[in-house]
């Protein structure tokens, strides 16, 4: 199946009618690909028989969102990016808020919140809370029921390892750290955003967008920030015009939006 251009823009447009997805923000060539090894998979011959398929059967937009991106994740993803997130990223956070609002944006199965969850009830006391969004209902119901397989539990350091209960082949996290957990469905490229966030972590996310929905999403992510507060992205996501976005690079891959005294200080300054 190789579609023309036109019956592309057809099934876009259907799309973002339909479901409110605009699938022009993502990456062309690599979504295609995907869509179209979707549309094989239906035994369907062409987008527009596909498009009848999805549109018409039960759930048929949920299993294509689904299907949109891979969802692999892990707990504690990058170690070293932890051990900082926790000796220095969120003591910093809690010298301004006592009680902190954290966002896993794109958050998949839920493995980031939990790595998050873990540290707090661990080092940082309750209050806080930590809310997970993604596209991808089946991720998210697998995310609230806390549910992990033996790989995810690779990386788990051992002073975590006690907040996690072994079921049969599964890992199920405990009580202990669910109570900080809240997930819900999201779309990052259309949704207007929550504010007031102390922390958002965004990774493996962008890598499917184009740059201009990237921008966009930045630019969201700054506003849904406090002063002060720390967009936390992937290993292979620097962001170029940072300065641009009154972000500055704290750590590797952890940007800091600029206070509100540094942001008068740019208003006098120009
Ligand atoms: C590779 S996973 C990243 C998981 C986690 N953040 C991590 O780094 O381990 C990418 C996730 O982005 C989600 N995603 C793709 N498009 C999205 C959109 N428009 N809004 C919200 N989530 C989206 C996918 O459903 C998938 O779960």
């Amino acid at each position: 199946m190789l579609p023309k251009p036109q019956e592309w823009n057809e099934f876009y447009a259907a799309m973002l009618k339909k479901s409110g997805l605009d699938l022009h923000q993502y990456k062309a060539n690599q979504l295609q690909r995907r869509i179209i090894q979707m549309a094989i998979g239906k035994k369907t011959n062409s987008l527009s028989e596909f498009w009848n398929m999805i549109s018409t059967e039960k759930d048929g937009l949920i299993w294509f969102q689904d299907r949109l991106a891979i969802n692999v994740s892990e707990l504690f993803r990058n170690p070293e990016k932890w051990v900082e997130l926790e000796k220095q990223i969120l003591p910093s956070l809690l010298e301004q808020n006592k009680r902190l609002k954290i966002w896993s944006a794109g958050c998949s199965y839920g493995a980031e919140a939990h790595s998050i969850a873990c540290i707090l009830a661990e080092k940082f006391g309750t209050g806080h809370q930590i809310i997970g969004t993604d596209i991808d209902q089946a991720a998210l119901s697998q995310a609230k029921a806390g549910n992990f397989n033996q790989n995810d539990m690779r990386g788990v350091p051992k002073e975590h390892q006690k907040y996690f209960e072994k079921q049969d082949a599964a890992w199920i996290a405990k009580p202990e750290i669910k109570k900080y957990l809240n997930f819900k469905t999201g779309n990052l490229l259309g949704d207007r955003f929550d504010t007031g966030y102390d922390l958002i972590c965004c990774r493996n996310v962008v890598i499917y967008f184009t740059d201009e929905a990237k921008q966009v999403l930045y630019d969201k992510f700054v506003k849904a920030l406090k002063p002060g507060g720390i967009l936390f992205v992937g290993g292979t996501e620097r962001i170029q015009n940072a300065d641009s976005l009154k972000l500055t690079s704290k750590i590797s891959f952890f940007y800091q939006k600029s206070t509100e005294r540094q942001q008068t200080t740019w208003r006098n300054a120009s």
